[in-house]
């Protein structure tokens, strides 16, 4: 993995952390995100430290926050030379019903809406350092999800259950659908279940209490080095790279539920994104 520039969103915590090790441990140039810069610097620190590679870099970035995100994008490109691998690992779950900078519903904005801009405005990068790779963190609870058309925003009624599997639902489609978008051009996008993965996850970043349902789940957990396992698969195998398009689970190719591979539904939640983002 030398020489190859990989940028992992949410890597100050959990299985993004766990991800940017294993890749920096492999040699690559890491380019870790965070939204805050003490806890991404300790993580970085750590990184580069424990995989010996001094090319584990920090940058910050609020994907609640669209103009953040532009910003972001735009010191990255003139940063970096290049881009191999873009991993949008970052999430969160909320009971709460919270609004990103922009009015939108948190966990869409930020799961699912925040990395949809990011990877349009880092696409030009990534087309020019083909063969290159997109990896989509999404989750196995995007079967229970429904894209809303709606009530997209959870405006009329709000469940952090139903507003989670929505955004994770959306990522595989976008994946699906970037996939078709992207043929010929040798990027490849893929999407991935981690696990049931003991991380931050859950976990209230106000009052730092867990969701009662994921502590009650946490004895059967595996830990972020094993959560990040399909990630790094998916970044650095020869055997993936020409595959696109596909949902992942412990290394292996999976059937997505059915309703993500709606082509309607698909296509129009992109044409809505672009109008979200622009
Ligand atoms: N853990 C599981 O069992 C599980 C299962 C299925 C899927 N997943 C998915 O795996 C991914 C990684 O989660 P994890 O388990 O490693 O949880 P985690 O330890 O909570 O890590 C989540 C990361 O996302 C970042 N993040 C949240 N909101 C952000 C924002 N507005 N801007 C920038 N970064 C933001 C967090 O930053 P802060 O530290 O600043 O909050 C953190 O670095 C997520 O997409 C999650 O949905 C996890």
């Amino acid at each position: 993995m030398e020489n190859k520039i990989i940028l992992i969103t949410g890597s100050n915590s959990g299985i993004g952390k766990a991800t940017a090790m294993a890749l920096a441990e492999m040699g690559a140039h890491i380019v870790m995100v965070s939204r805050d810069p003490e806890k991404g610097e300790i993580a970085r620190e750590e990184v580069s430290r424990i995989s010996r590679n001094i090319n584990v870099d920090l940058m910050l970035c609020n994907l609640a926050d669209m103009a953040d995100i532009r910003r972001f994008a735009g010191e990255f490109i003139s940063r970096y030379p290049r881009l191999d691998v873009l991993i949008n690992n970052a999430g969160i779950y909320t009971n709460n019903r919270m609004e990103t900078a922009d009015g939108f519903e948190y966990q869409f904005g930020v799961n699912y809406l925040g990395q949809f801009l990011l990877t349009q405005q880092l696409l030009d990068l990534l087309k020019k350092s083909a063969p290159s790779r997109i990896i989509n963190v999404t989750s196995m609870a995007h079967s229970y999800g429904k894209i809303n058309f709606t009530d997209l925003q959870q405006n009329i009624k709000y469940s952090g259950l139903a507003a989670y599997t929505q955004s994770k639902l959306a990522m595989v489609l976008f994946t699906y659908e970037l996939s078709r978008r992207l043929s010929g051009t040798r990027v490849t996008v893929n999407c991935l279940h981690p696990g049931f993965v003991a991380t931050r996850f859950g976990v209230d970043r106000k009052n730092n209490k867990p969701n009662r349902f994921i502590r009650l789940g946490q004895p059967f957990a595996i830990n972020a080095e094993a959560g990040a396992a399909t990630s790094v698969y998916l970044a650095t195998s020869p055997e993936v790279e020409n595959i696109s398009g596909k949902y992942f689970s412990k290394r292996k190719e999976k059937a997505s539920s059915r309703s993500s591979y709606d082509l309607a539904v698909a296509e129009r939640l992109w044409n809505l994104s672009i109008g979200l983002t622009s």
